[in-house]
């Protein structure tokens, strides 16, 4: 299992406060990595127990991802204290809309690209600066997008949500073509060095998850048991159920993968 074992790394997750981010801040944690949270609503009392309960070092920024500015000052504020280092970053920060194709206001749209898009390129955009900067053996990038990427959501409005997703899966590999070339080395490496650590590039994923159970899904309890009908295995997923993909992710366990997106949605894309 050493693979998958993230020690001594540093990871960044927008959106960490709660929901499917804050279970991927503590699966990364679990697995050995430092983690700061980028979020604009407090963290809950879950990431806070996280340092005590994990024996990594934890931070929360308060950071609109969706604001040039903010990210920039988050950026600078999480270098500052963490020495510059970082391997892995999540961006997960997102929003959802309930409305009408018809309905849909042109400033309802812009929200969610500035979220959901913009905030999530240039948080892997410089996120991947960093790693470039740092030297990392082991830089990886899992952008969070959607099952929603996939289908159009039977039971919801969410047409202009499904082509941020969409956005999101499509930018994955066009980012992992240009990061492949980052390829970073020790400073001095010995020809046995090589053997046991070939050369990593920066690598990027995405994970579409499923029905999560989170802040985003609560607006919509009616809905629960449609939700489970449309999954095979009859459940909506809690945010524990993504976390296992995120860590394969970050960690030296999928160090052939770049490029790809993992649904994890209990089969609802597949029948
Ligand atoms: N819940 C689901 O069913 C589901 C399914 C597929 C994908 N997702 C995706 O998973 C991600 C996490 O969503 P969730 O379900 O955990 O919802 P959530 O609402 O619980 O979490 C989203 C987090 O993002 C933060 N956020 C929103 N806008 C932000 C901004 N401008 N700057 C910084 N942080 C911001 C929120 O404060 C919140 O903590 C989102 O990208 C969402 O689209 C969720």
């Amino acid at each position: 299992m050493s693979k998958f074992s993230l020690q001594g790394r540093t990871a960044l997750v927008t959106g960490g406060a709660r929901g499917c981010g804050l279970a991927f801040a503590r699966g990364l944690a679990e697995a050995g990595a430092n983690v700061a949270v980028f979020d604009l609503v407090p963290a809950e009392p879950g990431f806070l127990a996280i340092e005590k309960e994990c024996g990594v070092r934890t931070a929360y920024y308060k950071v609109d991802v969706s604001s040039q500015e903010s990210l920039a000052n988050g950026f600078a504020e999480f270098q500052n204290d963490f020495d510059n280092a970082l391997d892995i970053c999540v961006p997960c920060a997102g929003i959802n809309r309930h409305l009408k194709f018809l309905e849909y206001t042109y400033k309802d749209h812009h929200d969610l690209l500035s979220v959901n898009v913009m905030g999530l390129y240039f948080t892997a955009q410089l996120a991947a600066k960093q790693m470039i900067a740092n030297g990392t053996q082991h830089g990886s990038i899992v952008l969070v997008a959607s099952m929603a990427s996939y289908i159009a959501v039977p039971t919801q409005l969410c047409s202009a949500y499904c082509g941020t997703k969409g956005a999101v899966r499509a930018m994955t590999p066009a980012i992992a073509k240009e990061m492949a070339e980052y390829v970073s080395l020790p400073l001095k490496p010995s020809p046995s060095d090589l053997l046991l650590s070939p050369p990593q590039n920066i690598r990027v994923n995405s994970i579409s998850p499923g029905y999560v159970r989170t802040e985003m899904t609560a607006a919509f309890p009616h809905l629960l048991p449609l939700w489970e009908r449309e999954a095979m295995n009859g459940r909506i997923a809690e945010p524990e159920d993504i976390m296992g993909a995120c860590v394969f992710l970050a960690s030296d366990a999928s160090s052939y993968m770049t490029g790809q997106d993992i649904v994890v949605d209990g089969g609802v894309t597949r029948w």
